[in-house]
């Protein structure tokens, strides 16, 4: 494919969608086309999968209905909008792809003994195609909650499933994520998302500057 399919992961308060922005912004001014997007949601009709996740009660999937849901968001993700877009030439940026999946389903949340029913649905929905680069935004979990606390304060939130989980949830999100890209450094770049927007953006292209 002739475009570039690059991801943003993080927990809670780490910046995602403001350094992705970000990041878009320098990308077209090197002339370079992009499409912004993100999971779960990126479709039409993913957005109404996303309604169902993120919405309602906290009990009313279980495990399996849920990853089920995140994969079927993403297939249609994938052939609607991301492979085209790369076939057209264009740099796709994602908030969160599969590593969310792993980090927020597997690490974070416990309930699987392994990453097996993972693995076997991407498989099935993407094969071998995985993002070309994947940016970890990675944060002292204290600052990223206190940060997306605020956060929610501002707004009416009705995408409630997922916050308010315990702080350990977190600890074991952040060490995930950092677990994963340790893995795959060859895909991974981790950036210190603690600091000011600046400061974190400076890094990011001091980062990847080599790989664009
Ligand atoms: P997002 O809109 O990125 O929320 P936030 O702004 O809080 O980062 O994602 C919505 C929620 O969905 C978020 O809490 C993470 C969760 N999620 C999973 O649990 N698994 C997944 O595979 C994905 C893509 C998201």
């Amino acid at each position: 494919m002739k475009g570039k399919f690059i991801t943003f992961e993080g927990g809670d308060g780490a910046g995602k969608s403001l350094q992705m922005k970000k990041f878009a912004e320098y990308l077209e001014a090197k002339g370079i086309e992009v499409v912004l997007t993100r999971e779960p949601g990126g479709t039409e009709v993913g957005k109404e999968i996303r309604r169902l996740l993120v919405e309602g009660d906290k009990d009313k999937f279980d495990e399996i209905t849920e990853i089920l849901l995140f994969y079927a968001d993403r297939r249609i993700h994938l052939e609607k909008l991301i492979k085209p877009a790369l076939e057209e030439g264009k740099y796709v940026l994602s908030d969160r792809f599969n590593d969310s999946t792993i980090a927020y389903q597997f690490y974070g949340s416990n309930k699987f003994s392994d990453t097996k029913i993972m693995d076997m649905l991407y498989q099935i929905v993407a094969g071998d195609f995985k993002p070309d680069m994947t940016v970890l935004l990675d944060v002292d979990v204290k600052i990223g909650l206190e940060r997306s606390f605020k956060k929610s304060q501002e707004m009416v939130n009705k995408e409630l499933r997922f916050e308010c989980v315990d702080v350990s949830f977190h600890e074991r999100l952040r060490k995930g994520y950092l677990d994963m890209a340790k893995k795959d450094e060859e895909r991974f770049v981790v950036v210190d998302a603690s600091k000011s927007i600046d400061e974190v953006f400076n890094e990011l292209i001091e980062k990847t500057k080599e790989r664009i």
